[in-house]
Parts: C-alpha cells; structure tokens; sequence
C-alpha cells in the first residue's frame, strides 16, 4: 500500500473504531438507565412469563403454605369457611348470575382468573367466587343484585372522581342538551365548540382531539410526536400504565414485542443521560400516578406473594423530577407526554401540570373528563397537532375514530367542565390534599392501634394498602373488606380510589369497616409469623416451587 492508501485506511479503521466506541457507550447508558427488576426488562419478562408453570396447591397446604402450625391452619379453615357461608347467603343471587354470565364474558374469566396469586386460585374461586354484577349506584355506595349497598372503594377504575350521582346527572342533562341531533357523526354538535374553549383553557395548550378511550388519545400523542420529529422510539418508564396498545406496553401481557420503545428507570440521572444523548427519541410518556410508587407496576393483589409492597408519595422530589425532564425534552427537542388519563381532575382543575406546576407538550386526558361516558382527549401546542406538512400534501398522520366527539359524549363532557367552572369545585380542591392526608393518616393510627400490620400509602385520593409483616396471606384482605361491605376493583387492595364526594361520616364509616375486616382476618390466624417467616423465605420458596415444576413436573 502506498502512503496516502495506508493513511486513508488507517483513517478509516480510526473512524470505525470511534463509531464502536460510541455505539458501545451508548448500549451501556440505555442498559444502566433500565430499571433493575424485571419490570424494567421486557423482553425478559415475556420470555420468562412463557417459561413459568402453572401449578396450584391441593386443600391442605392452601392453608399451610408458610409452615402455620396445626391450630393455626385449623383457624384459617374456620375462617375461610365461614367467610364462604356469609358470600353465598349475602351475595348469593350475584354470585349465580356472575357465574352463569362469566361462561360468555372473556373479560370477567380474565378478571376472575387474577385476583390473588395462581397457586390458590382455584379454591378461591370455588369458595369465595367473584360477584360482579351490580344494580344501581348513590352517593358513595353501590348496589348488588342481593340488595347490598356496599362502600364504593373502586371508584370506576378512576372515572368516579365526583361520585356517581354527578355522572348520572350529567348524562342525562348532556344527553337533553343533544337529543335534537341523536347520534349523529361526522358534523359536530356544536357544544364541542365550548368544550374546545375549556379545555385549552384547562390544559393551556392549543388545539384538542377528540377519541374513543385513553388509549387511543395515548396512541394519537405518541403518534404525533414521531411525526413531528421524525423521530422513531418513545420513553416510558418503569411500572407505568398508558393504555393496552402494543408500544406502551411492551412487556407482559403484549404478544408481540415492541421494537420502537425505551423502558427507562423514573427519577434517575440515567433516563436522562439517555435522553441527552440519543438521536431517535421522540417522545417521553409521564403517568404522574407513578409518584406513588415510582418503577414499580399498577399494584395488584394477584402478585401479592409477600409482603414487599411499597409506596410512598412525594410530591415535592416527584414536582423536581418532572421539571428536569422538562429541561432535557426541552434542550433535545423531545415531546415531553403527560398521560392524566388517570389523574386528570382528581387533583387539581388544571389537572397535573397544576398540581406539579409543570407543563408538558401533549397532554392526554380521558376517564373522568366524559363525564361518565367514554373518552379520550389529546390537547397540545398547535405545532404538534397538526396532522399534514403544508409543503408535502401525501405526508400525513393519519387518526381518525367513527365515535369521535360523539354527540351525547360531547353533552356530558359539557356539564363535566360546565361543573369545573363553578365555586364548588374550587371548594372541593381547595384543600383536598390535606382532607385525604388527614384521612389517611386516622386509617393508618386506627389500623396502628389495633396492631395490625397493615398500612396505607395515599397520594391524595388514591389510596395503596402495603403490609408490614412477612405473609404469604395478604390477598385474603380482599375477601374480608368484602365481607365488611367495602367494594374493591378487581385488583384488590392495591388501589382504593375514593371519590371526592365521600363525607366524614362515609369515610368513619370505611374505617371501622376496613380495621374490622383486618382485625377478623388476624383472628383467623392469616397473618401468623415466625422467625424463619421472612420476605426473602418466601421468595425463595416460590422460586423453588417454580423451579420443581419446570423441571421436575412436581405435583403437590
Ligand atoms: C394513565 C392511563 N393512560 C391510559 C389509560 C387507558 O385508558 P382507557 O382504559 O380509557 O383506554 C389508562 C387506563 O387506566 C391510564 O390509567
């Protein structure tokens, strides 16, 4: 080789080992800004999640899976029994209808299916079985088919956040307001226009569309910010919800993997590095419910193994890590998302940028802001929401939703951010934080001085139950708050949603009734210990168990 060949070459060699290096450097960063459970890893959570057995406990060791000796599995049966006795003469017509319906209804067999950890599911279910058929609904209470009117602890999955009487009203004033057009689609009815005004108003940003469901309002931002930068992967973090669509969920429960999305670690100097330092990002997706427990998945009692819940809700350390979030987006030109599809006006009129004090690009609203109808709602800086380039007419980004800004939707949205307009309301969040805390914090000195080892996280409104002894048995608090009539969502004690309209006197009431139901399940012996009892035996006879029926076939 002549010099200038060999220089050129050896130029060239520079060149593509400085790239390697880079790359490389690059891999680490994303690979640090993971978050270290398996959450944070999706692809190796679906692997995983293909490989683990299923396998379930006989009769016998149902009750005495942490070791309890005789007297106290004796005191479990009693009580399990007895508690099966109370749901079928209280909840019996229910429970019938439930059974019969759940034979055609995929989603009540799913729903069913997930409600305590697998290994006891089936006596579960043949014992304690699920009632999910309700008749009518007022104040803070819902109405089975037996005639119980039972404490409404799930709050519609977040919808509920004025209480259902509201949502009634404003269905039927919304509706009165559009019958003359009924449901017709594709022109608008005119009210959209004042609740266009509204919500840019609420949201300060300058243009909305109007969707069919939360997740379709998240698939619409995230959408829009690829097109707009050009850019293909979207950063979510670690636990957070955003919707069933394949790229925000990208883990377990996904069949298909998501190749354009980052899982980072939320409030970590690494997320951000990553953010700083790679080309291809579009978009961040912020669930601001995810300040109660940062990185850590929509707590549900079907993974309650043992007693390693946590939460605990920060609002000043989770207000600072939204505004560096802000600056890096900012200084790197990404679409910085807040999804308040969950807690959109549960917390302040202005939702979570109010609340936080921080602003996003996009926001994604939708539950709650229906006003009891269903909803999905993009507001955003007109830049961003436009969906063809002026100088490029076939470049467009397509959305479109044959229910979109639905009539009748549209009325009930009305009187929804018409009610926001009012005095009441600004009562209502004035303080709201500090009438939850207070509320919270009685649960927790009642519970405490009962010596209960349980104990709730709040981050206003929304409620978490963690539990502070070792116990493989925490699940069955569920089936006792039940029995106190207190009606929880399908994932059990992991969230209690409350809505705003609960009284002193309701939630008094929900006290006793929550310490009453823990205390009967102590009494029953659940939440036996001993020394050998801890998180980590737990875990690691779980994990034993697994392994046996992997590899060995092993049949208890
Ligand atoms: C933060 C968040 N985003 C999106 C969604 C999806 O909304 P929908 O169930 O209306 O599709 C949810 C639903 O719980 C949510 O909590």
């Amino acid at each position: 080789m002549d010099g200038p060949s060999t220089l050129a070459f050896y130029g060239l060699g520079a060149a593509a080992v400085a790239t390697s290096v880079a790359t490389l450097k690059k891999r680490l960063e994303l690979s640090q800004a993971k978050h270290r459970s398996l959450a944070g890893h999706s692809r190796l959570s679906r692997r995983i999640a293909r490989l683990l057995p299923f396998y379930e406990y006989g009769e016998s060791h149902f009750f005495a899976s942490d070791g309890a000796p005789d007297e106290i599995v004796a005191g479990r049966r009693a009580g399990f029994d007895r508690l099966s006795a109370l749901y079928q003469a209280r909840f019996g017509e229910t429970i019938r209808r439930t059974a019969e319906a759940s034979k055609s209804i995929s989603d009540l067999q799913f729903t069913d299916a997930y409600r305590v950890p697998f290994q006891y599911r089936r006596l579960v279910q043949e014992k304690l079985p699920s009632a999910a058929l309700v008749q009518s609904s007022s104040g803070v209470t819902v109405t089975d088919l037996d005639g119980n009117a039972n404490y409404d602890l799930s709050g519609s999955y977040g919808v509920n956040v004025l209480g259902y009487d509201f949502y009634k009203g404003s269905i039927e004033r919304g509706a009165a307001r559009v019958r003359e057009l009924g449901p017709v689609l594709g022109p608008y009815h005119p009210l959209i226009i004042e609740n266009v005004e509204l919500l840019k108003q609420i949201s300060g940003l300058d243009e909305v569309s109007f969707h069919m469901s939360g997740t379709e309002a998240v698939m619409q931002a995230v959408r829009l910010a690829r097109y707009h930068t050009r850019r293909s992967h979207l950063v979510r973090f670690c636990g957070a919800y955003h919707g069933w669509w394949g790229d925000v969920q990208p883990g377990i429960g996904n069949p298909v993997p998501a190749h354009e999305t980052y899982t980072l670690t939320e409030m970590s100097e690494d997320a951000l590095r990553v953010l700083r330092n790679r080309r291809n990002i579009a978009c961040v997706l912020v669930n601001p419910l995810q300040a109660l427990h940062p990185n850590v998945s929509d707590a549900s009692d079907s993974a309650l193994i043992d007693s390693t819940r946590s939460a605990h809700f920060d609002k000043d350390a989770y207000a600072e890590w939204l505004r560096r979030l802000r600056e890096v987006c900012t200084e790197r030109d990404i679409v910085l998302i807040f999804d308040e599809v969950f807690v959109g006006f549960r917390f302040a009129k202005g939702g979570a940028q109010e609340y936080f004090g921080v602003r996003a690009d996009l926001v994604t609203y939708g539950k709650t802001l229906g006003g009891g109808l269903p909803i999905g709602v993009v507001c955003g800086k007109s830049e961003l929401m436009k969906r063809f380039r002026d100088d490029r007419p076939v470049d467009i980004c397509f959305a479109r939703g044959t229910f979109n800004s639905h009539p009748y939707v549209m009325g009930a949205m009305n009187e929804f951010l018409r009610y926001l307009q009012t005095p009441q309301t600004d009562a209502l969040y004035y303080d709201l934080d500090r009438v939850w805390d207070d509320r919270a914090r009685t649960l927790n000195q009642c519970l405490a001085a009962a010596a209960l080892p349980v104990e709730i996280a709040n981050m206003s409104s929304i409620f978490t139950v963690c539990y502070r002894e070792p116990s493989r048995y925490n699940w069955m608090l569920q089936y006792y708050l039940r029995a106190e009539g207190l009606l929880l969502s399908w994932t059990g004690t992991g969230r209690l949603n409350f809505s705003l309209n609960y009284t002193d006197a309701d939630f008094a009431d929900v006290v006793d009734r929550f310490v009453t139901a823990a205390k009967t399940m102590r009494d029953d012996g659940w939440w036996w210990r001993n020394r050998n009892l801890t998180n980590k035996t737990i875990k690691r006879t779980v994990l034993k168990e697994i392994l046996m029926h992997r590899f060995l076939g092993a049949s208890r």
